[in-house]
């Protein structure tokens, strides 16, 4: 039996979401960028260009796994894209100090050993590495592969709901980052809300956005609050952002 997740005082996507993605699609996102994020988005680049080394010739492909937490995923993710640099990003310091443990390595590879030479975590802010890397991105410096969006913060209380990515000034930041944008969430609500956006995104910019949204079961979870929600018996949905 599936339960439902997440307490929230609203019963359906939010009713003022096409005004509020339609407002931001004409806005630029202003605020000034941290110093903590430029200096890890810096060192993320740099991770990036020695991992091709002298190979790092035109555009460098990469993989962001934003909002990564303990950086589990991140590991799945160096599996699935094996010469590929994953960057996983997550602004906690507790949860990152876990990223690459024994335990993980074991879940993730099947068996204990190193850390693959593709993965690095970062602490940033995501709403400053974002712009940063829309930067790298725009001027073909950067094909981010696969961005992952694992479980973010739902903030479930309506009165709270423009702090949700796909209700802020981001969102067409965070959908133009990656020709895949794949969102993971244990809210029904919060995975029709990101489609909606994304459509709703994609009429204001003239962008042709394929949208799909789906419940699905891991057979393996591949992140810490996968797991927890999974073991909960809730149920977990995708949304598969591309372009
Ligand atoms: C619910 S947890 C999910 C973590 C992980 N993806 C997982 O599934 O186990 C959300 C994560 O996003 C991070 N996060 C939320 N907002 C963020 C932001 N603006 N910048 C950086 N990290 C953020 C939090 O620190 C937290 O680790």
């Amino acid at each position: 039996m599936t339960v439902r997740s997440v307490t929230s005082n609203q019963d359906d996507i939010y009713k003022n979401l096409e005004a509020v993605v339609r407002k931001y699609a004409a806005t630029t996102f202003l605020r000034p960028v941290a110093d903590h994020t430029r200096e890890a988005f810096d060192k993320a680049s740099d991770f990036v260009r020695s991992f091709y080394g002298a190979r790092a010739t035109g555009r460098l492909d990469l993989v962001l796994d934003s909002g990564c937490g303990t950086g589990e995923s991140s590991l799945h993710l160096a599996k699935k894209f094996p010469n590929v640099p994953v960057i996983g990003i997550d602004k906690s310091a507790v949860r990152l100090s876990k990223a690459g443990n024994e335990r993980q390595l074991e879940v993730s590879a099947g068996g204990s050993c190193d850390v693959p030479a593709n993965a690095f975590w970062v602490r940033a802010e995501l709403l400053d590495f974002w712009r940063l890397a829309i930067e790298k991105v725009d001027a073909g410096e950067w094909r981010i592969l696969h961005h992952a969006l694992y479980y973010p913060n739902p903030w479930p209380k309506e009165s709270e709901a423009t702090r949700r990515f796909h209700l802020h000034p981001i969102f067409p930041t965070l959908l133009r980052l990656s020709p895949v944008t794949e969102l993971r969430t244990n809210w029904d609500i919060y995975a029709r809300e990101f489609a909606e956006a994304a459509h709703v995104l994609g009429n204001a910019l003239s962008l042709r956005f394929k949208v799909e949204l789906g419940a699905f079961d891991p057979e393996n979870p591949e992140t810490a609050f996968e797991r927890k929600y999974q073991s909960a018996g809730q149920e977990l949905y995708k949304v598969l952002v591309s372009h």
